[in-house]
């Protein structure tokens, strides 16, 4: 396992995060606490979890990913594992967080911090994430800027001077965005560099092989601005293990949920999804081998935040990284991207 420092904070997790948001809903807690020892064991130093979480969100049960993982690290060494969680912004689709939907503002940001420190069993939050901005920005699947969507929001340097009190208080170390964009990221640097604010040590976002619209834009801010990503849903869902092509009924989040992979239903992903898993059986691997070893080793990836519902898939998953791949491997990765470019926005 490889570790890598976080932008310019001092944080130096494991190139591999072990997500958890299927906690609390696909997984037992005791499934979950194998995984978690499972990675702890391979040397994943790293572990993202959010308030919102389990998913499918829903209010019945949500915060029961966190407090699954906060029984699970009362028996570790503190200071062995890097945790990140993430405070959940309004969302109209989501409107039971703390008796939402909430602004990202002061009273929010303190209120949602209190529950996830005390959920979790610490005394302080590695790396504490804005789940995902709160203005008006295409989301989760949605891919056009829709200038008519705008609303009122918190400003920015708002959200970071809380922030700042919290780094204070020995609350949190270091901050992160998710499912941001190039204008949000700067403007992230440009308040904290001029009010001695904190500096974003990672940006969240989703990145897989169907889906590399990081590569716009942000991976030149995320190298010139010393920004990490943390790459999550390298998997696609599942959909890039090539289990729904095999067969489209097989069991999983895709057909267990529907309509909450609706960033994955698009023209192209099928077609996508197929070459990526034929290029990979013609090379050894699994599709998952090749989406995750893929991810893995992108020079801009700080960590992939894998996910898993069993320990199979869990090896499966943390074993591509012993599979780096070839050079031909990557040229042929190029040429199907060129013919399918990010099929799931
Ligand atoms: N910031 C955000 O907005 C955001 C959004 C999404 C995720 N995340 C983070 O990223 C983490 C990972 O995201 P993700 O779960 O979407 O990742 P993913 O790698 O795209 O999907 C993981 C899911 O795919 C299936 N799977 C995994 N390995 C497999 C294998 N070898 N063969 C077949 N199926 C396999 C499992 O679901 P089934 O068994 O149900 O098929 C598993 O739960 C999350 O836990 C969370 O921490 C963050």
């Amino acid at each position: 396992m490889d570790y890598h420092q976080l932008g310019t904070s001092e944080l130096k997790v494991s190139a591999i995060c072990l997500g958890t948001m299927t906690y609390g809903q696909q997984n037992t807690e005791s499934e979950a606490h194998s995984q978690l020892d499972y990675a702890r064991e391979l040397g994943i130093n790293f572990i993202d979890t959010a308030e919102m979480y389990p998913v499918p969100p829903r209010a019945e049960t949500y915060t029961r990913t966190e407090t699954i993982v906060g029984n699970w690290l009362k028996h570790q060494p503190r200071d062995q594992v890097i945790l990140a969680t993430k405070v959940s912004g309004p969302r109209r689709a989501i409107e039971w967080i703390r008796g939402g939907p909430k602004a990202l503002d002061r009273s929010n940001i303190r209120a949602a911090i209190e529950g996830s420190l005390s959920r979790l069993r610490t005394d302080y939050i590695d790396l504490y994430q804005l789940h995902w901005p709160e203005r008006n920005v295409p989301m989760f699947g949605q891919y056009q800027f829709d200038p008519t969507q705008e609303k009122a929001w918190v400003p920015i340097r708002e959200q970071l001077e809380v922030l700042a009190e919290l780094v204070q208080e020995g609350k949190i170390r270091y901050v992160g965005v998710s499912n941001e964009f190039a204008w949000g990221v700067m403007e992230f640097v440009r308040l904290a560099n001029a009010h001695n604010l904190p500096r974003i040590a990672s940006i969240q976002n989703s990145y897989s092989l169907i889906n590399r619209g990081y590569e716009f834009g942000l991976t030149e801010i995320g190298y010139r601005e010393q920004i990490s990503l943390l790459a999550y849903s390298p998997l696609a869902f599942g959909y890039l293990s090539a289990k729904y092509a095999d067969n489209p009924k097989a069991s999983g989040r895709v057909t267990d949920f529907p309509g909450f992979a609706q960033r994955y239903e698009k023209p192209n992903v099928q077609p996508a999804v197929a070459a990526y898993a034929e290029l990979a059986r013609k090379h050894g691997l699994t599709p998952a081998q090749l989406a995750l070893s893929f991810v893995y080793r992108r020079w801009f990836v700080g960590s992939t935040i894998i996910g898993a519902t069993s320990m199979a898939q869990l090896e499966e998953n943390i074993s591509a990284w012993d599979k780096p791949l070839s050079a031909e491997i990557m040229t042929e990765i190029e040429g199907i991207h060129l013919r399918y470019m990010n099929p799931a926005p």
